[in-house]
């Protein structure tokens, strides 16, 4: 039984956070209410009453527009003196209602200023607390960026430090959750790419679609459209993988993005352009309006001009919830008219600043 969900986010977007769960603890029939502070790179809602396994399913991470990563609490917070961290925290989890059987541990603080400064103190507060968890039976592994879950009902017991002396305790099921622990994805940046913002196409793809749908639709048979292209960067990641590219965009090209013949640099209003025939993506970066993008990438669909979309849209300085869920409710509107099957997914990448980036494909 869970006492609330607790959601980590980018700092700044605590407010958006609180919204998205309050409105998803409403569809789901969960009566509580969020608490976030400006800032702390998280938010959480405490339900009235204690809810079931059904909070898993409820706030799956992939539905989730602002949340980098999300557990279900297994209670308030837990006062933590400092001469004996681990006994307070074993102690509840040997009483906790339902027997719980993590496979992985994470020892985790939020992304904030002052949640950074705690991460190196979770690193090394893992491992009395792995052994005293052992001790108890509960033989986890460390969730670190090497550690693969298996895609069955694994938990993950998770252990949030708000400061040395308060702590969350939830649980997650690893396949509802974010790939990456704390949902931060580290990327490199490949040293040849023409700008940073190829780390959020990088960073979609492994969002939105599984390792065999990458295989699939990333293969070099492949063929791309590019809207707002310049200098590159969304392109790189198409010529990477040796797939063709209309590149659209009155702006400069990379010199060597060009130089492997794979892209067509197209100087045209990437509003007006339309394939000479489908392709299987149609990605955007422009700056634009983002129910102006929206439409677009609408109009993309509805002419089946290409099988696969992803495009940004930038956020409005205010009321950024209301944007984004009034933009959701059109293109879930319009495409479930459009009579095809469809995958909508819309994320706040880790690699996204004011920006949120939207996945639109064939079901499955
Ligand atoms: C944020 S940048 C794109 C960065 C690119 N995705 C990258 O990774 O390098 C936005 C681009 O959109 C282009 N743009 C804006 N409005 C456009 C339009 N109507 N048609 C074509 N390109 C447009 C701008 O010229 C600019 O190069």
């Amino acid at each position: 039984m869970f006492s609330g969900v607790l959601a980590t986010c980018r700092p700044g977007f605590e407010k958006e956070c609180a919204a998205e769960l309050s409105e998803r603890a409403a569809q789901f029939g969960f009566s509580g209410y969020p608490q976030t502070q400006p800032d702390s790179g998280f938010c959480v809602f405490h339900f009235h009453e204690p809810v079931n396994a059904r909070c898993f399913e409820a706030f799956e991470w992939k539905s989730l527009i602002f949340a980098r990563s999300v557990f279900c609490l297994l209670g308030r917070q837990i006062e933590v003196p400092e001469d004996d961290r681990v006994t307070p925290l074993v102690k509840f989890v040997k009483e906790a209602p339902g027997k719980l059987k993590p496979i992985a541990l994470l020892v985790e603080s939020p992304d904030s200023d002052a949640g950074r400064e705690l991460s190196a103190f979770c690193r090394s507060f893992s491992k009395p607390l792995h052994a005293a968890l052992v001790k108890l039976g509960i033989n986890t592994r460390f969730w670190d960026d090497e550690f693969v879950s298996p895609d069955t009902d694994a938990q993950c017991l998770h252990v949030f430090f708000l400061n040395y002396q308060r702590v969350y305790l939830g649980v997650s099921i690893m396949r509802l959750g974010s790939p990456w622990p704390r949902g931060i994805v580290r990327l490199k940046f490949p040293a040849d790419a023409p700008s940073r913002s190829t780390l959020k196409l990088e960073e979609a793809f492994l969002t939105f679609l599984n390792e065999d749908e990458r295989a699939a639709a990333l293969s070099p048979s492949r063929r791309a459209v590019d809207l707002g292209a310049c200098p590159g960067g969304w392109t790189y990641q198409f010529v990477r993988r040796g797939i063709r590219t209309m590149a659209v965009d009155n702006g400069a090209m990379d010199e060597r993005l060009m130089e492997t013949g794979l892209v067509e640099h197209l100087k045209v209003d990437g509003f007006k352009f339309s394939p000479p025939r489908p392709v299987d993506w149609m990605v955007c970066d422009m700056v634009e309006q983002p129910k102006r993008v929206a439409e677009l990438a609408l109009n993309w669909w509805q002419a089946q001009s290409a099988r696969r979309l992803i495009f940004n849209l930038k956020l409005p300085m205010k009321k950024r919830w209301n944007e984004v869920s009034e933009i959701r409710t059109v293109l879930d509107e319009h495409l479930k008219n459009s009579g095809r099957s469809y995958r909508l997914l819309m994320k706040h990448l880790y690699h996204d600043r004011e920006e949120i980036t939207v996945y639109i494909g064939p079901h499955g």
